[in-house]
């Protein structure tokens, strides 16, 4: 199938900062691509050149069919963008905000009233409708930015960051959302810090850092890829290590390893339970003790670790996820006083 989002070499630069160095990347119509990556890696500038609110140096763009520098008018009539330039005026309410957008299309006075309520009550917003969105907490206007760009149902979205700072109901909420959205036929790419988000929506992951993409594949593409899924025996008694291990070389694909002091043997398996199974089995039939047993799959914590040498902020004990509040290098200035609007909710 035709991507519905493709992008060749695309370099951008801010003075000596080369925010992109040639990202390339494509996404197939109707599935997810999750581009992830820490703070600074890129992933906000792809966004905004896709969605063609930035020029890139060079390269190239197409977004449903239409090139992005070429027809950056024709692109934004097609698709829908959410992220961290907020267009909620602050001034309506939380309902007024949705129908307003829905009037702006061009969409029947009676049709964006309904779709206003849907979405209100999708994002939780239902109670607070009536409010004006300057008494919204900075998950709830985060909330009312994404139904705002949800309104239209765009063929293509583009959600930039949108569960960062949400509390974990929220952020839970969202993911059903995005899921429904999906069925629906749309076509997004998604950008966040969170591995578990990457691996929960998208269907194709893009791990971006320094500018560029670093690995691509689905999220089981990419934990193969850094060693798989492995078994780990510690035996009982020392001196049965190398029996053991000639035991589970059957199982194993690839060279199995052995801890001595812990009496520990790892070994490369696939096939997830039912070879766990079938080791202790076979061990037991041998009469080989074992004192613990586990089955380990590598997490995309250990994938991003393994590609970057570093775990993404996100991960690192930052719970909000919020970007003014990580030591980041922006040279752009969203000054640290902001971090309250955008944190987690109360
Ligand atoms: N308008 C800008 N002016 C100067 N530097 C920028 C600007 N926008 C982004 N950058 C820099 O480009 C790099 C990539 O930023 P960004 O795309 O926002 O990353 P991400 O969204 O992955 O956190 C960072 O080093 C950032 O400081
Ligand atoms: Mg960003």
């Amino acid at each position: 199938m035709a991507p519905a989002i493709q992008a060749e070499n695309l370099v951008k630069t801010f003075g000596d900062v080369r925010a992109l160095d040639g990202v390339s990347l494509d996404v197939p119509e109707g599935t997810v691509l999750g581009l992830l990556g820490p703070n600074g890696a890129g992933k906000t500038t792809t966004v905004r050149i896709l969605t063609t609110l930035l020029r890139p140096d060079s390269g190239r763009a197409v977004v449903a069919g239409v090139d992005v520098l070429k027809h950056p008018n024709r692109v934004r009539s097609l698709i829908g963008l959410s992220g961290q330039y907020a267009a909620v005026d602050e001034y309506l309410t939380g309902r007024e905000n949705l129908q307003m957008v829905g009037e702006l299309y061009q969409m029947s006075v009676r049709d964006a009233k309904a779709r206003a309520r849907e979405l209100l009550e999708w994002f939780n917003l239902s109670e607070a409708a009536d409010r004006t969105a300057k008494t919204y907490s900075g998950g709830m206007r985060r909330r009312l930015d994404l139904a705002a760009a949800l309104v239209v149902r765009p063929p293509v979205m583009f959600l930039d960051e949108p569960t960062t700072g949400l509390d974990p109901r929220n952020r839970l909420g969202l993911w059903e959302v995005i899921e429904t959205l999906v069925e629906q036929g749309t076509t997004l790419l998604l950008t966040t810090q969170y591995l578990e988000e990457a691996d929960r929506l998208a269907n194709d992951i893009a791990v971006v850092d320094h500018g560029r993409v670093i690995a691509r594949g689905t999220a089981d593409q990419l934990k193969a890829q850094i060693g798989g899924e492995r078994v780990e025996v510690v035996v009982h008694d020392r001196e049965l290590i190398a029996t053991a291990v000639e035991a589970l070389k059957v199982y194993a694909v690839g060279d199995p390893s052995v801890e001595k002091n812990t009496r520990k043997i790892t070994v490369p398996v696939t096939g997830g339970a039912k070879v766990l199974a079938d080791v202790i089995r076979e061990l037991d039939g041998r009469g080989i003790e074992i004192d613990d047993i586990g089955l380990r799959r590598p997490t995309l914590d250990d994938v991003f670790l393994s590609l970057t040498g570093h775990v993404t902020a996100a991960e690192n004990g930052d719970e909000n996820g919020d970007e003014n509040s990580q030591g980041n290098d922006k040279g752009h200035g969203k000054g640290h006083g902001k971090a309250a609007d955008t944190g987690t909710e109360a």
